[in-house]
């Protein structure tokens, strides 16, 4: 008799599995959320709007902040990656839509998810759109992020191009507000 079968009875239901996704959160750099101290509510402020320093962010680095209680990805694309993600054809495109939140209804074009007009710094909620896991960066088929929970490929604008999520990594509000910083919310 197996030493599983000697057990059954009570001792199974403190058999507990550890299931579910297991986020995988990859920092280049040092994030520096900075809280504005001027602002009569501050706290509130923290939880709705920081700001992001990515002054030390290389071509090809990628940091991850934390707002609202997701991972927030900012991305400094390389040419290559720009290129990849602006050479696209719409058509290819599993959801053609922006998914921007700095715009109102637009296309799935790259110019249209990327913080600035050459297209260097992408900033997206780093929350896959299938079953939320935390997608991992230079990876999948299209040299964009691949989530691991179930095999979703992103492309390098952060599109869903493969696998079953259904939309485009969201681009959330943001805007420099600096040379070198983003302020998120
Ligand atoms: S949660 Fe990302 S593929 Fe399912």
């Amino acid at each position: 008799m197996s030493h599983v079968e000697e057990d059954t009875g009570t001792r199974r239901d403190f058999l507990y599995v550890a299931t579910g996704a297991a986020g995988v959160v990859a920092t280049g750099a040092a994030v520096w959320p900075l809280v504005n101290q001027m602002n009569p509510s501050a706290d509130v402020q923290a939880l709705s709007s920081i700001q992001v320093d990515v002054a030390e962010v290389e071509p090809g680095q990628q940091i991850t902040a934390l707002w609202r209680g997701k991972p927030v990805f900012v991305r400094r694309r390389t040419e290559a990656e720009i290129e990849a993600a602006r050479d696209t054809d719409l058509s290819d495109l599993p959801d053609d839509n922006a998914r921007n939140d700095n715009l109102g209804e637009a296309d799935g074009a790259d110019q249209n998810r990327t913080l600035d007009e050459a297209g260097e710094w992408l900033v997206m909620i780093g929350v896959c759109t299938h079953l939320g896991c935390v997608p991992l960066g230079d990876a999948g088929d299209f040299g964009g992020w691949f989530c691991p929970c179930h095999g979703s490929h992103y492309d390098t604008s952060g599109r869903i191009r493969k696998g079953p999520a259904p939309e485009n990594l969201p681009v959330p509000q943001a805007e420099f507000i600096s040379d070198t910083v983003i302020k998120l919310g």
